[in-house]
C-alpha cells in the first residue's frame, strides 16, 4: 500500500456522536490543516486520472468542492458542481435520491457538460454510495461517461474490498446502490 495513505488517515479526526449519537463523523478538516497529507490526497487523486482523458471532475456539496477542484486543476479538466436543490442560478437538471432516512436532491446545470464527456466523480466519503449513484445518473442523463468515482474516506463496515474509488459504470450497470471498488 502507499506510504503516503497512513498519514492521511491519521489526518482525519473520528468525532463520536456528531452530528447525532451513534454517529462516527469523519472529520477532514484536519486533513486541510496539514498541508503535506492534503496535498499527498490531491497527488493520489492526481497519479490516478491524469492520464484517463477526463475533462470533467463533477464535485458533491460540500467538501466535494474542497478535493475537486485542485484535482480539475492538475490534470487539465473544467470543475462541475452537482449541488443541493435551488442553490444553482441557471437551468438546472435534478435527480432524487435516498438518504437514510428520507429523501434529498442533486442539481446539476444544463450546458455545463457535453454528451461523450468522460467524467470523474469526487466526494469526501462513500457510506452506502446513494449520493454518487445520484451524481452519476445526472450525469449519464445527458451523455457523459463516468470513468470512475473517488471518494478520500470510505466507511469500513461498508467495506467491498481495497481503495476508496469505485467504477461509475459497474455501479450504473447494477442500476441500484451497491458499489463495487476498482
Ligand atoms: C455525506 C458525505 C457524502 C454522503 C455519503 O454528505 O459527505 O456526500 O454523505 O453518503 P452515502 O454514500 O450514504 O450517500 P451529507 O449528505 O451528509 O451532506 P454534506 O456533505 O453536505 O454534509
Ligand atoms: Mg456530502
Amino acid at each position: 500500500k502507499d506510504g503516503r495513505i497512513a498519514g492521511i488517515s491519521a489526518a482525519i479526526r473520528v468525532i463520536p456522536d456528531f452530528p447525532k449519537p451513534g454517529i462516527l463523523f469523519q472529520d477532514i478538516t484536519t486533513l486541510l490543516l496539514d498541508p503535506k497529507a492534503f496535498k499527498d490526497t490531491i497527488d493520489l487523486f492526481v497519479e490516478r486520472y491524469k492520464d484517463k482523458n477526463i475533462s470533467v471532475v463533477a464535485g458533491i456539496e460540500a467538501r466535494g468542492f474542497i478535493f475537486g477542484p485542485p484535482i480539475a486543476l492538475a490534470i487539465g479538466a473544467k470543475f462541475v458542481p452537482m449541488r443541493k436543490p435551488n442553490k444553482l442560478p441557471g437551468e438546472v437538471i435534478s435527480e432524487e435520491y435516498s438518504l437514510e432516512y428520507g429523501t434529498d436532491k442533486m442539481e446539476m446545470h444544463v450546458g455545463a457538460v457535453q454528451a461523450g464527456e468522460r467524467a470523474l466523480v469526487i466526494d469526501d466519503l462513500i457510506a452506502t454510495g446513494g449520493t454518487l449513484c445520484a451524481a452519476i445518473s445526472l450525469l449519464e442523463r445527458v451523455g457523459v461517461h463516468v470513468v470512475e468515482c473517488a471518494c478520500v474516506i470510505e466507511l469500513e463496515y461498508l467495506k467491498d474490498g481495497g481503495g476508496a474509488a469505485i467504477r461509475g459504470e459497474e455501479s450504473a450497470a447494477e442500476g441500484g446502490r451497491r458499489v463495487g471498488t476498482g
